[in-house]
């Protein structure tokens, strides 16, 4: 198979970080094709905990080819930063093992300060975004004032470019939010700068990906967030503004849909989601919620911020996968389960009369959606050195068999530990 992709098949932090750290060893690329710095792929390595943002998981393996494509949204501080972070680990990162779109835009800091004034202006409407300037930049992508990595290249475009979108920045800033305007000659002068650090790592990204696919070389797409996160296909309002799911490569990493290959969900053995909006398999019981919270470490790797923390949520997943057309997928966490007492799994939702056992995408709202349950038995013994499924306490098996009974699709590996070798392979 030439080419594999990864998504996150709930709310994000399903651990994608490890899985495509684990399938780099298989392929020669590996491609981010969506988001911005607002992923936080952790990967542990002999108990080395790395952090990537913007950089793909590759990195971290020598010899591959790392793409950042044309649908992601670049912040070149943020991405410099990740560079010299790396570079100070003994990780060098040089043109030969990075490259990123010409195409792909820019976040500025007009971006980034416009993301939280808008959340401030939203009040309890708010999103609960990262304040990355994700969302600002995609906006202006679409809109067609944004400004693409190959316009910070060129210093007379940027300037141009720059000094027209930041007029209408600092007019948004100073009369809706009754702020002081971003001092225009010095962004322009900074990010001129920072362009001609990025040059030698810039090029047609697309056109690199689709030579390799025709010389047979592998290659890995690695999602960012999660499906139910999806611009078109998630929670919307409360969503990441990019395509977060196999549908997002093509257009995300310049490539024909024929090139994507074979999707794998990732979703954890229970759910957690940041920031605002519908999370219908919530824990009410807080106590409860924290313990779980606490057990996997569910606190963002980009933010810190504590995850709200839910059941596992079939209904949820068996979406995300069929979206996807995932053949297989991937539970993680599972070893976090363990001395939890009974566990319940989502199984449909209700809305009045109705009953979903397909998540319901056509609603305005999840508000009034009440779930229906199963309770399993759970566990207490410590899986986290099982390397076999016959290893696993009863409690164990049992949920991921169930798990997988309800979703539909094979589990075709139990990740049960943050550490490259802590997984059981199912046959
Ligand atoms: P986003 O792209 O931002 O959504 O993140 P992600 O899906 O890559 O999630 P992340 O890499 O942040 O993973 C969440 C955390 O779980 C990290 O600290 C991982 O090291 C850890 N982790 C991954 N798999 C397992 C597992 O099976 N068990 C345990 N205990 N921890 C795991």
């Amino acid at each position: 198979m030439p080419s594999l992709s990864v998504f996150g098949a709930q709310w994000g932090d399903e651990g994608k970080g490890k899985i495509i750290d684990l399938l780099s060893d298989r392929v020669d690329l590996v491609v981010r094709y969506q988001g911005g710095a607002n992923a936080g792929h952790t990967v542990v390595v002999d108990g080395e905990k790395w952090v990537l943002h913007l950089i793909p998981s590759g990195i971290l393996h020598e010899g591959k080819l790392n793409i950042i494509g044309s649908g992601v949204a670049i912040d070149p501080v943020k991405l410099l930063g990740e560079l010299d972070g790396l570079k100070e680990r003994g990780v060098h990162v040089g043109p030969d093992r990075l490259k990123i779109a010409a195409n792909a835009h820019v976040i500025f800091e007009q971006h980034k300060h416009i993301d939280g004034l808008s959340e401030r202006w939203k009040g309890s409407g708010r999103i609960g975004t990262t304040g990355r300037g994700i969302g600002p930049a995609y906006a202006d992508k679409a809109a067609r004032t944004g400004l693409r990595i190959c316009d910070l290249l060129d210093p007379v475009r940027c300037a141009e470019r720059l000094r027209a979108n930041l007029a209408e920045k600092n007019a948004l800033i100073q009369r809706v939010h009754e702020e002081p305007p971003l001092p225009v000659d010095e962004l322009v002068d900074r990010y001129s700068a920072l362009g001609a650090r990025l040059r030698p790592f810039v090029a047609d990204t697309g056109a690199l990906l689709r030579q390799a696919y025709r010389d047979g070389r592998r290659i890995l797409f690695e999602g960012a967030q999660g499906i139910m996160l999806d611009l078109d296909h998630g929670t919307y309002p409360y969503v990441t503004s990019s395509s977060t799911g196999s549908g997002g490569i093509p257009s995300g990493a310049g490539v024909p849909p024929s090139m994507v290959g074979r999707p794998i969900g990732i979703a954890k053995a229970y759910c957690t989601r940041v920031g605002e909006g519908p999370f219908p398999s919530e824990m009410k019981d807080a106590a409860e919620a924290e313990r779980l919270r606490a057990a996997g470490h569910e606190y963002g790797a980009t933010t810190g911020r504590p995850r709200r923390a839910g059941f596992f949520d079939a209904v949820a997943v068996r979406y995300g996968l069929e979206l996807c057309g995932a053949e297989g997928w991937i539970m993680t966490k599972l070893d976090v389960l363990a001395g939890l007492g009974d566990l319940e799994i989502v199984t449909s939702y209700r809305c009045g009369e109705d009953t979903y056992t397909e998540y319901p995408a056509h609603l305005a709202s999840l508000d009034g959606i009440e779930t229906v349950t199963e309770a399993i038995p759970g566990w207490t013994e410590d899986i986290s050195d099982c390397r076999s499924f016959g290893e696993l306490p009863d409690g164990a098996r049992k949920y991921v068999e169930r798990v997988e009974e309800l979703i539909g699709v094979p589990i075709v590996l139990v990740s049960v530990g943050a550490d490259r070798g802590a997984n059981i392979v199912r046959g």
